[in-house]
């Protein structure tokens, strides 16, 4: 069976919700996935491809998701991978495809992504934090869609089915 690593990176939980429905899509359309924090994982070994996602802060991935591609890039690009970002607190992923973060963009090239998406974000009332309580009297909400990551996590599993024949 083909085993996929989903490593998130997520500060205040909703991108590691994110990286689980992507888990639980691949899983329903056949393929083994294993969702986890991308700081606990040391190594992509056993792993057929990865899918790599972080929340975006001030225009840059979570810290973590930077290391985590930095650190395993020689095992990513000689994987299939796909990368997401979460951040918009808006309803823009919903009408249009947005580009990734410059940054983000830089390491697809690097490993040779196959794909990006960006999901809507989440910031609830009471976020802590001196930047984030600020923004979040202004635009707290939850703008994640379960069914974009799902059809985009499936459609990963399609490719890697395929490409597996
Ligand atoms: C201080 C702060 C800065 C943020 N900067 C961005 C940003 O640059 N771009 C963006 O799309 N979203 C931005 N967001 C929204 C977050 O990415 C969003 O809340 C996301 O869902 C957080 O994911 P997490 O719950 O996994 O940490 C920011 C949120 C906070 C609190």
């Amino acid at each position: 069976m083909i085993r996929v690593l989903v490593a998130y990176a997520s500060e205040r939980g909703g991108t590691a919700e994110i990286a689980d429905w992507a888990g639980a899509a691949l899983r329903q359309a056949g393929v083994d996935a294993d969702v986890r924090p991308a700081g606990e994982v040391t190594s992509l070994d056993g792993y057929d491809a990865a899918v790599v996602g972080g929340a975006l802060y001030a225009g840059r991935w979570h810290r973590e998701a930077r290391r985590f591609v930095r650190h395993h890039a020689d095992a990513l690009a000689h994987r299939p991978v796909w990368l997401f970002s979460s951040g918009p607190l808006d309803r823009t992923t919903e009408e249009r495809d947005i580009a990734p973060a410059p940054g983000v963009a830089k390491f697809a090239r690097r490993i040779n992504a196959k794909g990006h998406a960006t999901f809507g974000g989440r910031l609830t009332p009471d976020a802590r934090g001196f930047l984030a309580s600020k923004i979040a009297k202004r635009m707290s909400g939850d703008y994640r869609d379960r069914d974009h990551v799902t059809e985009w996590a499936t459609g990963i599993a399609d490719d890697l089915r395929k490409a597996a024949v």
